[in-house]
């Protein structure tokens, strides 16, 4: 696991949208995972100024989003589907037909959910899976004790993530309790994995993906088994690492054509 510490939350998405985009360059088809929630809402930014700047193109791109809720149409204002649109989609030029995201209105989910997993193996397979990291230790909406090789299905909620997503929510509208998310084992074999995570509030989370035991009661730990993984933290994220000089040295020292 590739750990980098940034000054700030505007760095890491800086550094993040640098290492999409020169990914874009280098191979203009490639197969982009993507996420939602607040984390990636600076990163999208960040790769949209850099698309609006001509410095990336998305013409060829395509698009798999890690989850979205139950029962909620890609019109909902709280779904995953507006989200994408407006804070990516409406934004670049990724075509419409290769922008894929788990459908919460499918009406037979399990057959859905087998061929969202068929889509992304004929797309050739995910080159960068972005992640953010729930406080439960959840990627995707994997929640604890999620197998570490399952593949896109309907999962229930936690509490705590219920509570965590109610502000996006209008106050008295529920948070759906079930959603359809990408599986560990789907999120394990994307070529690279791109987790960002920003502010106190996810040092502990952090701190046990990166320094604790590999287990299924902490999903996002299963990123230490992952060939390629670089988690990029800003110095609040980062706090409660015991590692942090070695992993800024190991940055620091970085030879010059690995860095994007
Ligand atoms: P957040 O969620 O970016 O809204 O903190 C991260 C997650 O739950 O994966």
């Amino acid at each position: 696991m590739e750990v980098i510490i940034q000054e700030s939350e505007q760095d890491s998405c800086v550094l993040a949208a640098r290492i999409v985009a020169s990914h874009v360059r280098a191979k203009p088809d490639a197969v982009l995972g993507l996420a939602t929630g607040t984390t990636p809402i600076p990163f999208y930014q960040e790769l949209v100024r850099l698309y609006l700047e001509k410095q990336v193109d998305f013409s060829r791109v395509t698009t798999f989003n890690l989850d979205e809720y139950v029962g909620l149409s890609p019109e909902h204002p709280q779904s995953y589907h507006a989200y994408m649109r407006k804070n990516f989609f409406d934004l670049v030029n990724v075509p419409e037909k290769n922008i894929h995201i788990p459908d919460g209105m499918a009406s037979d989910v399990e057959t859905f959910c087998s061929e969202y997993e068929r889509e992304i193996t004929d797309a050739g397979g995910i080159d960068i899976q972005l992640l953010g990291i729930g406080h439960d230790g959840h990627i995707g909406f994997n929640e604890p004790t999620s197998s570490l090789s399952s593949r896109t299905r309907i999962k229930t909620l936690t509490r705590q993530t219920l509570e965590a997503n109610a502000r996006f929510f209008e106050s008295g509208s529920p948070v759906p309790h079930h959603v359809i998310t990408m599986g560990i084992g789907t999120i394990m074999e994307s070529r690279t994995c791109l987790m960002l995570a920003y502010g106190a509030g996810k040092a502990a989370a952090v701190a046990r993906m990166v320094e604790g035991p590999l287990t299924a009661a902490f999903p996002a730990s299963i990123l230490q088994y992952h060939a390629r993984a670089k988690v990029i933290l800003d110095r609040a994220a980062a706090g409660q690492l015991t590692l942090t000089e070695y992993f800024e040295w190991v940055y620091r020292n970085k030879p010059s054509w690995q860095r994007p």
